[in-house]
C-alpha cells in the first residue's frame, strides 16, 4: 500500500477545504493510505489580524525565518512516504510562516528523496513565493514533481480589496459589488480532478518517473501582468524587511516608527507607482513579447496550464 503524507497550515480553513477536495479521491482509493499532518505553530496567529500585527510579520515573512511549530502528532521525522503534499498559503509573496517553520525544522527531512506536490491556495501572487519554496526543497533534496494553484475570485482589482478586508475583519460576504473574498467554491470542489488524476497515476507507479502527474489539468495560470510587480514588491520587500529586522523582531515596539514609514512607502506606491505600471507595462510586455511568454512557461513549470485532461477527470 502506497502512503502519502498531505502538510498544510491553513487559518480559516480555506486550504484546509483545497486539501480535503483535493485528497478525497486519494482517500478513497482502497491502494493508498493517506496520512495528514497539519502545522501548527507553537503560537497561534489572531484572525482577523490587526493592522499591526498583520505588517509586523512582514520582515520574518520575506526572509523565512519561519517561526516555532509544534511537535507533529501523526508522523515522527524519519517517516518515509511514497509522496508529500505540501499545502501552504502565501504570506507577503512568501510562504507563510508556519511553513517556513516546517521547511526550516528536523521535519523537513520527511521530503528528502521524495516526490513531492505543492498545492497553494493564496490572493492571487505566487510565483516568488514558489520560487523561494522550490530553492528549499531543492537543499532538502526533494524531488518538485507538481505544483497546483488556487486563487481568490474576482480580478485583480477587486481581490485588493474583498482579500485584505477577510484578513482584518473576518468578513467574506460580497460587498460594493464585488464578489466574496477567497477562492470561489466551484474551484475548490473541482480540485478533486488533481486527486482522480493522482490516483490513477500512483496505480501506475508513475511518481517514480519524476515527471509531473498533473499536466492537462490547468493546474496553474500565470498573470503575466502580475510578474514584474511580484519582482519589483518582492525587492522592495527585501530591502525594507531587513532594515525593519534592524530594529527588532515581531512584536518589539521600537519596530513601530519604521513599519510605519514602510506602510506610508507602501501607500505611495499604491497611489502613484500602480496605476503608472498599469499603463507603461502592457507596452513593455507587447515590446518583449518573446521574453514574456518565456517566463510564463517557466513559472507554470513543473505542471502548467494546458487542460486537455481537465474533461476525463470532471465527468467522473
Ligand atoms: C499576513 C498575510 C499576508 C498575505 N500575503 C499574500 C500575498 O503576498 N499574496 C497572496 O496571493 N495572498 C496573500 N495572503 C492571502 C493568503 O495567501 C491566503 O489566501 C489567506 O490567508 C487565506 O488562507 P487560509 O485561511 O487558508 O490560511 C496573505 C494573507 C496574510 C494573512
Amino acid at each position: 500500500m502506497k502512503k502519502i503524507l498531505v502538510l498544510y497550515y491553513s487559518q480559516t480553513g480555506q486550504l484546509t477545504n483545497v486539501v480535503k477536495s483535493f485528497t478525497a479521491p486519494l482517500q478513497a482509493d482502497e491502494n493508498l493510505e493517506v496520512i495528514y499532518q497539519n502545522i501548527e505553530p507553537k503560537i497561534p496567529y489572531p484572525f482577523p489580524w490587526g493592522y499591526l500585527e498583520f505588517f509586523d510579520i512582514f520582515p520574518e515573512s520575506v526572509y523565512m525565518n519561519g517561526c516555532p511549530i509544534k511537535p507533529f502528532d501523526n508522523v515522527k521525522e524519519n517517516d518515509k512516504f511514497d509522496l508529500v503534499i505540501l499545502a501552504y498559503t502565501i504570506w507577503f509573496l512568501s510562504p507563510s510562516l508556519p511553513i517556513s517553520g516546517f521547511l526550516n525544522s528536523n521535519y523537513a527531512k520527511l521530503l528528502t528523496d521524495t516526490p513531492v506536490i505543492t498545492l497553494i491556495a493564496c490572493r492571487n501572487m505566487w510565483i516568488m513565493a514558489q520560487e523561494k519554496v522550490k530553492v528549499k526543497l531543492k537543499a532538502i533534496g526533494a524531488k518538485l514533481i507538481d505544483n497546483v494553484v488556487l486563487i481568490d475570485q474576482g480580478g485583480n482589482l477587486a481581490t485588493f480589496i474583498t482579500t485584505p478586508r477577510w484578513m482584518w475583519t473576518g468578513n467574506k460576504n460580497a460587498i460594493l459589488g464585488l464578489p466574496k473574498a477567497g477562492v470561489h467554491p466551484d474551484e475548490i470542489k473541482n480540485a478533486s480532478r488533481f486527486g482522480m488524476a493522482l490516483s490513477d497515476a500512483l496505480a501506475n507507479d508513475l511518481e517514480k518517473k519524476e515527471k509531473p502527474l498533473l499536466k492537462g489539468l490547468e493546474a496553474v495560470k500565470v498573470d503575466n501582468s502580475l510578474v514584474g510587480t511580484e519582482k519589483i514588491a518582492h525587492k522592495s520587500f527585501k530591502i525594507w524587511g531587513g532594515l525593519i529586522q534592524k530594529f527588532g523582531t515581531t512584536g518589539d515596539k521600537a519596530r513601530i516608527p519604521i513599519l510605519a514609514l514602510y506602510f506610508l512607502f507602501l501607500l505611495s506606491l499604491i497611489v502613484i507607482i500602480v496605476p503608472l505600471n498599469t499603463i507603461i507595462k502592457p507596452i513593455f510586455r507587447k515590446l518583449n513579447r518573446k521574453k514574456v511568454e518565456e517566463e510564463r512557461l517557466y513559472f507554470e513549470e513543473p505542471s502548467g496550464s494546458e487542460k486537455e485532461r481537465v474533461k476525463e477527470y470532471m465527468s467522473e
